[in-house]
């Protein structure tokens, strides 16, 4: 196996004028893509565009003898091949015919004959008008690839080709592109487990339209959800108000305040083997909610504020043989701080921030962390992507639990 070789499956609709630029993003991942069209994606991407991004014969039917020097009998098995070589296969987009054909086992063109020779992971973008994606047919068919372990990376809300609003869209490119990432990666070395994890700020509402909350955009505990799903866990995922599309095959569940936020963890708590808890929870809400609008003249001299319920607090009184782990943000006495916190929440492992640093924090897609443990480690991650800082702290998480089997 090639672990930098990806099949980029295109079929046909208007979406796959996207592939060029889905195959580029791959590429700056750092793998070289094989790309595979079917008869209809002809119609809307040529393959002369692809074989010259790629650098690669770009695979159209399953016999194309007439392209190589190569018999007949060693081209007929390349769709057995190929997936064997590759690390994962990504189809996108994928239309409704494509769908179908995944789910009942039809082999009529190269790329549903190579889906069911593939035995690494498959990624699914679908794209296609939203009466189509809300079809009954196409309904189960999701529901059977899912069940199947395939990930689907669902179609957005948004402006469609035939010049309506609906879902149907196929996703954001970089949403496809980090699915294939973290499913190529190939460690299932979560399997068994449950994670639960939170991610985003909580909002404490003052009236309806005004509301405490914090910088937090959600990515780091949102990447975290993807990783611990790719490698295989069962993953739960309690996310404040964010803008962030939920990881595919995620269970998301979204709150917009701290005490809503502790109803679902509580609720989840006990399924749980692993909880990891990146959400940055405000502190404080007003002591009272206004039903009605505050209007201008009637503006509180002083708001009023009340401590929001420690959720970490109590699920460290709470546990029973999770691994817990917590995040903090800090902007002083990072590690003094840190080690606090690690202590008076009784934590396995706590990952700091110090915020003020340059590529760490709550915006950006870097970050820059100590994780300490409660054994007394001190394991410095410097500036790298949330996605393999993610992958970084499950490392731990997986070693923590072998030490504590
Ligand atoms: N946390 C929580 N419930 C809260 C506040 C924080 O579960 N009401 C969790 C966060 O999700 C994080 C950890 O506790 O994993 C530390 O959060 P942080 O805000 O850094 O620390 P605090 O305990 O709130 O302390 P301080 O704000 O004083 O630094």
């Amino acid at each position: 196996m090639n672990p930098s070789l990806i099949v980029l499956g295109v079929t046909g609709c208007i979406a796959a004028y996207k592939s060029a630029e889905l195959l580029r993003l791959l590429q700056k991942q750092g793998y070289e893509v094989q790309v595979v069209l079917t008869e209809h994606a002809r119609n809307f991407v040529t393959p002369m565009t692809l074989a010259a991004l790629s650098r690669r014969r770009v695979i159209t039917t399953l016999y194309q003898q007439e392209q190589r020097d190569e018999g007949p009998q060693e081209v007929a098995i390349e769709h057995v091949q190929l997936p064997q070589a590759a690390s994962a296969l990504v189809v996108a987009p994928a239309t409704a015919n494509c769908l179908a054909k995944f789910a009942t086992g039809i082999a009529d063109d190269f790329l549903s004959t190579l889906y069911l020779a593939t035995t690494g992971p498959v990624i699914v973008a679908p794209a296609m008008n939203v009466h189509m994606w809300n079809h009954p047919s196409v309904k189960e068919n999701v529901g059977r690839l899912r069940s199947r372990g395939v990930i689907l990376v669902d179609p957005e809300e948004g402006y469609l080709a035939e010049g309506i609003e609906g879902k149907g869209r196929m996703a954001d490119l970089e949403t496809i592109v980090s699915a294939v990432v973290n499913a190529a990666r190939g460690t299932r070395d979560l399997a068994g487990e449950t994670v639960l994890v939170t991610a985003g700020p909580t909002c404490e509402d003052i009236d309806p339209v005004r509301y405490l909350s914090n910088r937090s955009s959600g990515k780091m505990g949102y990447e975290i959800a993807s990783a611990a799903r790719t490698r295989g866990a069962t993953t739960i995922l309690v996310s404040g108000p964010t803008q962030l599309p939920p990881p595919a095959q995620v269970q998301c569940l979204k709150v917009r305040s701290a005490e809503e936020m502790r109803s679902q963890v509580l609720r989840h708590f006990s399924e749980a083997t692993i909880v990891i808890k990146a959400a940055a929870v405000a502190d404080f809400k007003p002591a009272s909610r206004s039903g009605q609008k505050l209007k201008k003249g009637q503006a509180p001299p002083h708001l009023s504020l009340v401590p929001t319920p420690d959720i970490l607090a109590e699920l460290s009184n709470r546990t029973h043989g999770q691994i817990l782990v917590g995040f903090a943000a800090e902007t002083e006495r990072v590690l003094e701080n840190a080690r606090k916190k690690l202590a008076a929440k009784k934590l396995d492992l706590l990952v700091v921030n110090d915020v003020t640093q340059e590529g760490a924090g709550f915006d950006g897609d870097t970050n820059v962390v100590t994780m300490l443990t409660a054994e007394g480690s001190e394991i410095p991650l410097g500036k790298r992507s949330k996605r393999d800082m993610a992958h970084a702290i499950l490392d731990q998480v997986v070693a923590l639990k072998k030490r504590h089997a």
